[in-house]
């Protein structure tokens, strides 16, 4: 019988309690429970609790250690103790993972023991284990996702809904689909620590977090909605993870989806994964990508994976691509005017101007999103891709244009 400790008893850890409480014939105990403090109301349980996590992460009769607490920097702590003491680690943290992957990987390398994040991506879509086995030898030639519970439930009760976006959102908050700080959902934060780490499951790179640009869904206004309404589409954070000849790129941003694509019809806090392979074709994986219960049973499957051997991703393969040579169209809109003179599109596909509304539609490289987008949040824009991207060599000119840092914006 292996013995758990499990640090942080909010959303995801009393999920995993009452998954294991309705599942007694499983081969595990959870020997104790850390928490932060005691005297906050919540389930009872026959667990001892304690509010130290050395008990749990010192105690050698622990095999491994599910970290469910939010806090990244402490969750680090005590992932890094556990490994040191020769116990796995699970965890549902992406943000801890996506921050410290190359400490975390070192550490095991020298440890010998493993971190497992299957909850920390798509929620109850068993995608790091898909990757992990049964896609290691598929060459894929993209993955693409809705991988943000919230943000899809957001945009759901606003696009089927006309719910206001507030509204959407605390409800999201209420129904524990959100992040403590739910900026981090709406911000596509969550969603560009989510593909840092598929890139790297699937492809074993460690991609900067700062090359992967990424933009939310908090500036959309009425105007962007009727936008895409008057086109057949709804708006999706859509994160991409693409292998090009220069190597691995990756963006996450807001999209246009049409009623062809499998996405669009993906709703409320469901994630969706497309991967595209060069023998399997096209696959879309779809569950649930938030809440307690669809988390805990991910760490569950962790849990017995754990308890097999597994195997960690080859590192490094096919390197990284230089977002300089990824060009996205994008639908870009603010409430003034907008110069092509300032945001350096490629081209200019279309565009629109009233007092209040502006927008431009047209390809942009990766490099300049990525150096735009302060002076982007700073006006509000909305920044929504068509799904249409390009990939180009670097030229010296584009070589320029990457140069230009945040000193170099208007303001
Ligand atoms: N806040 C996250 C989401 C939870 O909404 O997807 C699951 O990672």
């Amino acid at each position: 019988m292996k013995k758990i400790g499990i640090i942080g008893y909010g959303c995801v850890g009393q999920g995993l309690v009452r998954y294991f409480a309705q599942q007694p014939h499983l081969p595990y105990t959870i020997a104790g429970i850390a928490v932060k403090r005691v005297g906050i109301p919540r389930p009872e349980t026959s667990i001892p609790i304690t509010t130290n996590p050395e008990v749990l992460l010192e105690d050698p009769e622990i095999d491994l250690i599910v970290e469910a607490i939010d806090d990244a920097t402490a969750a680090l702590a005590y992932a890094e103790a556990a490994l040191r003491n020769g116990k796995d680690v699970i965890t549902a943290n992406k943000k801890m993972v996506a921050t410290s992957l190359r400490q975390l990987l070192a550490l095991q390398t020298t440890t010998g023991r493993r971190v497992w994040f299957e909850a920390a991506v798509g929620g109850s879509i068993p995608i790091i284990t898909l990757l992990d086995g049964y896609y290691k030898d598929e060459p894929l030639m993209r993955i693409r996702g809705i991988l943000n519970g919230t943000s899809n439930y957001v945009l759901t009760k606003i696009f089927n809904e006309k719910l206001d976006y507030n509204r959407a959102l605390r409800q999201a908050q209420q129904l524990g689909f959100a992040e403590s700080d739910p900026t981090a959902d709406v911000s596509g934060k969550d969603a560009w620590y989510k593909s840092k780490l598929l890139a790297y499951q699937a492809f074993g790179v460690d991609i900067a977090l700062d090359n992967i640009f990424h933009y939310g869904i908090e500036y959309l206004t009425h105007d962007d909605i009727q936008y895409a309404r008057s086109k057949n589409k709804r708006i999706k954070l859509v994160p991409i993870v693409l292998p090009t000849q220069q190597g691995i790129a990756s963006w996450v941003v807001p999209h246009f989806i049409d009623e062809n694509d499998p996405f669009y019809a993906i709703d409320n806090e469901y994630n969706s994964i497309e991967i595209d392979g060069q023998f399997l074709g096209k696959q879309h994986l779809t569950g649930k990508g938030a809440g307690a219960l669809p988390t805990a049973g991910a760490l569950f499957g962790d849990l017995q994976r754990a308890t097999r051997s597994g195997t960690l991703p080859e590192y490094g393969t096919p390197g990284i691509a230089d977002p300089a040579s990824i060009a996205v169209e994008v639908y870009i809109r603010d409430r003034h005017v907008l110069s092509n003179d300032v945001l350096a599109f490629d081209h200019v596909r279309e565009g629109y101007l009233d007092d209040h509304y502006h927008y431009l539609i047209g390809h942009i490289g990766l490099d300049r999103l990525i150096a735009l987008k302060p002076w982007l949040e700073k006006r509000r824009c909305t920044v929504v891709a068509t799904g249409h991207y390009i990939q180009k060599d670097v030229q010296p000119q584009r070589a320029h244009a990457r140069t230009l840092g945040a000193a170099a914006l208007p303001h």
